[in-house]
């Protein structure tokens, strides 16, 4: 499994990192317990989770989890998020109090003392930078965050944050899987009269990559916002029948090999998969192995319906 370094004490963390926001589908401790183990058997050493999955349960069972074993905390760069609020209607929040609040309730249900890294979930429109700065001095100066990072931000808006912070943006949590791409579309389609030459993110990519900020890429393997899986969809055949020839070339999944195209993207990249299965997880580690060619690269790139111009 490669690695990269990230973070303020440049923690060395894998490049498939296990999401967690569907856990509350598994229920229980022990089957928590094994997709863990099955990360940590693949390499995996970086979890991501947020308050708001499924209102504070995800966050509840990976603490209850955390209890019933004591040392696996420790073996994982743990990283949640905040700002997002569920109740008493879905809006976006970063003031210091809400963000300093969020980091209590999740420590709490975490059953930890700090976490790792802490992101912005979603952009707010209200947000003042020198106030989430206070926010971030708080946490970091108690050591219940070590380090912080943003998702779905565009580069306007990470260059406004960090204009205010004393610690460095480490990370971008953004979508992109082969059948969501919009961030390259528009890198190949400059100054056309097309759809894919709209820029929609103000160049993450670019801007990530010049900054040595980390690019999570958020549902690798779907389509669409939540639409659904592209494996084996009918829709998406040429895809997938790229997508098995490649894997079988490498002798893993076609779920590998997805993976591995996001991860193909030069920078500090990331994929953040969501699977439940532990299965799943170590065949999709594999993709930490695996360096695509670049015909390979573009080859799933067209399959999955995109052109170059
Ligand atoms: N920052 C953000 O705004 C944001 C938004 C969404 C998600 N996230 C993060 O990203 C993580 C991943 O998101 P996600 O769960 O949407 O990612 P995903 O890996 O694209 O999707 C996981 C889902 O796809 C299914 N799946 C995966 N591989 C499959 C295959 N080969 N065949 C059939 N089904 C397959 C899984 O089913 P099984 O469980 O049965 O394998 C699961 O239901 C989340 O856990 C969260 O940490 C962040």
């Amino acid at each position: 499994m490669k690695n990269i370094e990230l973070g303020r004490a440049g923690d060395k963390v894998s490049t498939v990192i296990l999401g967690l926001m569907r856990i509350p589908q598994l229920e229980t401790v022990e089957n928590v317990r094994s997709l863990l183990g099955a990360a940590e058997e693949s390499g995996i050493n970086m979890l991501d989770i947020a308050d708001c999955y499924s209102k504070g349960k995800a966050e509840e069972l990976l603490g209850r989890t955390f209890e019933a074993n004591p040392g696996l905390r420790g073996k994982f760069f743990l990283q949640s998020k905040c700002g997002i609020v569920k109740d008493p209607f879905y809006f976006f929040d970063f003031s210091k109090k809400h963000i300093i609040d969020a980091v209590e309730g999740s420590l709490r249900r975490l059953r930890t003392d700090h976490l790792d890294s802490l992101l912005l979930h979603r952009p707010d429109a209200l947000m003042d930078p020198e106030e989430v700065c206070e926010a971030f001095n708080t946490l970091r100066e108690s050591g219940k965050v070590r380090s912080f990072g943003v998702s779905n931000f565009n580069p306007a808006q990470m260059r406004l944050l960090q204009n205010a912070l004393d610690d460095a943006i480490i990370c971008d949590q953004v979508q992109l899987s082969v059948c969501h791409t919009p961030m390259i579309d528009a890198s190949f389609n400059v100054n056309m009269d097309n759809d894919p030459s709209v820029m929609r993110d103000g160049g993450v990519l670019e801007y990530c990559r010049q900054h040595g900020i980390a690019v999570q890429a958020w549902s690798v393997m779907q389509h669409g916002f939540f639409k659904g899986v592209f494996i084996g969809d009918p829709h998406y055949l040429r895809l997938n029948s790229v997508l098995d020839r490649i894997a079988s070339e490498y002798g893993v999944s076609s779920t590998a090999i997805a993976v591995a195209w996001v991860l193909r993207i030069p920078g500090k990249t990331q994929a953040v998969i969501g699977t439940t299965k532990p299965e799943r997880v170590k065949s999709s580690a594999k993709a930490g192995d695996i360096k695509l060619t670049r015909e390979q690269w573009y080859e799933i790139y067209l399959a999955a319906g995109n052109d170059l111009p």
